[in-house]
């Protein structure tokens, strides 16, 4: 398999995912505009697309809870318990598309 990133535009990539993840933080997934970008991100990762597995996720998640935890001195375990239950419907709803 080709390396997932090697073509990408990573300024376009951090703006793109700088959205996906304020929707993640901020909005519920039952709110029709949340959920119709959960779907579509779910559509364009899955087996027949992109081709990310599910356990991708968790790495992805770690990820950001790791750098939250270097740039926010505020960061406490609970904090970071918070974010990733905050997480975890919207990666749910991608990884069940997969
Ligand atoms: C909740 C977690 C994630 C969110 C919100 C997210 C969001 C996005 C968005 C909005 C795009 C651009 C539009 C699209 O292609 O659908 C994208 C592209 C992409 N994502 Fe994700 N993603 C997530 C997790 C992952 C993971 C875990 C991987 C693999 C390690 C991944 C790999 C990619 C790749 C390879 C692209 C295409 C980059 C390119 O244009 O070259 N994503 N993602």
């Amino acid at each position: 398999m080709a390396p997932l990133f090697a073509a990408t535009d990573f300024s376009k990539q951090r703006k793109l995912l700088r959205a996906s993840v304020y929707v993640l933080a901020t909005r519920d997934v039952e709110e029709p505009q949340a959920r119709e970008m959960l779907e579509r991100i779910g559509e364009s990762h899955g087996r027949a697309r992109r081709n990310i597995r599910p356990e991708l996720y968790e790495v992805w998640l770690d990820a950001l809870c790791q750098t939250v935890r270097w740039l926010d001195p505020t960061w406490s375990d609970e904090v970071e318990q918070a974010w990733r239950e905050k997480m975890r419907p919207g990666i749910d709803i991608i990884t069940s598309m997969y």
